[in-house]
């Protein structure tokens, strides 16, 4: 008897148009793509052009295809997140939101032969939607075309937990502050009762409540219970807590961090170097010459200094970093982006005091974009001074480097506080960065008594992720139920 093979699924993949956003979007697709399932992964036109890699990508995973959408801004418009960061989601809903509704139209059709036979002409019809939790357009647009949608949150759970509880403590009246003490205790997350205080919330609770920002955050964290389930960057033993509390709003929910090493365990390519895949997801070219750099140093003696993709800073916050790291007597690697500095300062970039120069000459290495999973896996770097994005959060610790948190915005103060009073693998220099403060928590983080907890919590923690991606492990275990679930839609 002729067994009749089940055809592959044909997932679309929406990420949110930033780089820390895409590049585990972008693993996820590979993820699903190395089991087969087809999937077309839709950025907007202008990220479209910057993401270079696209064919090698493709040719390495054959039922990836990507497609871009327009997201509805002048040609001329800069487009970062900061400070542009409502235009973007604005055109997003009003203009992309009727533009992904057709191409659900055209790629659910049994034929859709809008995409053309580049990629094979056995393409399934679309089968579900998988976006970023911060596109619910994409839901009301799926629902109405009748393709099942599961969200995906870029960020830890911790954060992901207090954006639903926004509506909570908006009726707790613990929103907005009444005041101006920023230390006063937050008992409105359910589960994390003495630990928050008003200043490790959300970077958006500091807003007025009817602030647009604020307002578009808690609508997509409303909207997001909509979706059939919910994918998470994390794994099971870094946040089974606020997994447990974040499930009783989702009827399923998929932990499967770390993607980076999750893609690393299940594929099994010698091609698939950390440096390749994460540059294949990048916006940016990578600059490889600190890694030389980095081959002259003694192990464990240099800080990794980066603000990850977004975040800016003014020249006087940035000279305050830099007398600090120069004052520690720390060797660094720095990530100063070419667009690092926020409008007021940028006319002064270009000068920079002689001691600082001299302290950069003498231990110092600056780079525009570094390979940052490589830096963070190489021997020499022993801490990491970070804005505490989710993506750098997960590396560090994947790579088992202790932190030292400056967070800025979104769900950046929610992870420095679990990196510092949770997990303990770092400091929370939360709202500081003047030089004296800078120099002493390197020190501190560098060589102090606390170093020894630091490192010996991080190793456990990065065994632990490990663990998760092997074939026993709950990341690698949930990311079958996933793309099991999609077979079965
Ligand atoms: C922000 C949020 O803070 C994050 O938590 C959220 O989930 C997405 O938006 P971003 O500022 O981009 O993200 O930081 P992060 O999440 O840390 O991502 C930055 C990525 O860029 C990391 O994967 C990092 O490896 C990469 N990177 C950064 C480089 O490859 N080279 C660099 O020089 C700097």
């Amino acid at each position: 008897m002729e067994m009749k093979l089940q055809p592959q699924p044909h997932v679309l993949l929406l990420p949110f148009p930033a780089q820390g956003h895409i590049k585990p979007m972008l693993t996820l697709a590979q993820l699903l793509c190395h089991a087969g399932i087809h999937v077309t992964f839709v950025n907007t036109e202008h990220n479209h052009r910057h993401l270079t890699q696209r064919e090698s990508l493709s040719a390495r995973f054959p039922t990836l295809r990507f497609r871009s959408i327009f997201d509805g801004l002048p040609s001329d418009h800069p487009r970062s997140i900061s400070p542009y960061f409502l235009d973007i989601v604005t055109s997003l809903r009003s203009t992309t939101a009727p533009l992904l509704h057709q191409l659900l139209v055209s790629l659910a059709s049994k034929t859709n032969d809008d995409i053309g036979a580049a990629a094979g002409d056995q393409l399934p019809p679309l089968s579900c939607v998988i976006t970023d939790g911060l596109m619910c357009f994409a839901i009301d647009a799926a629902e109405e075309v009748g393709l099942p949608v599961i969200a995906v949150r870029t960020s830890s759970a911790c954060s992901v937990w207090c954006y639903l509880c926004l509506p909570k403590l908006i009726e707790e009246a613990e929103l907005p502050f009444g005041d101006e003490d920023m230390d006063k205790t937050v008992s409105g997350v359910p589960g994390k009762e003495c630990l928050l205080r008003r200043r490790d919330l959300l970077s958006i609770c500091r807003m007025p409540v009817d602030h647009p920002v604020f307002k578009f955050f808690m609508e997509e964290h409303i909207a997001i219970t909509r979706a059939s389930g919910l994918i998470l960057n994390t794994f099971e033993d870094l946040e089974s807590s606020v997994l447990s509390h974040i499930a009783s709003k989702f009827s399923k929910i998929y932990p499967i961090g770390p993607l980076h090493a999750l893609l690393k365990s299940r594929v099994d390519d010698h091609d698939l170097s950390s440096s390749s895949t994460a540059m294949a997801a990048s916006l940016h070219r990578e600059d490889r010459s600190c890694m030389t750099w980095l081959d002259s140093q003694r192990p464990g003696s240099v800080i990794f200094v980066s603000y990850g993709s977004l975040v800016k800073l003014t020249r006087v916050q940035l000279l305050e970093f830099w007398h600090g790291l120069v004052n520690s007597g720390s060797h660094f690697l720095w990530v100063m982006r070419s667009d690092v500095l926020s409008d007021e300062g940028e006319h002064m970039r270009h000068v920079t005091p002689t001691e600082l120069e001299m302290g950069t000459k003498e231990r110092g290495f600056i780079v525009d974009w570094a390979p940052q999973e490589e830096v963070l896996a190489h021997d020499a770097v022993g801490g990491f001074l970070t804005h505490s994005g989710w993506n750098s959060t997960l590396e560090a610790i994947w790579a088992g480097v202790p932190m030292l948190c400056w967070p800025q915005v979104a769900d950046q103060q929610v992870n420095s506080r679990w990196v510092g009073e949770v997990w303990k693998i770092g400091i929370d220099m939360k709202d500081m960065c003047d030089r004296t403060t800078v120099e002493k928590m390197i020190k501190a983080l560098m060589g102090g008594e606390e170093r020894e907890v630091f490192t010996r919590s991080v190793d456990r923690f990065s065994k632990l992720a490990r663990a998760s991606v092997s074939e026993s492990g709950s990341s690698y275990h949930n990311l079958e139920k996933l793309i099991q679930d999609l077979r079965n839609l």
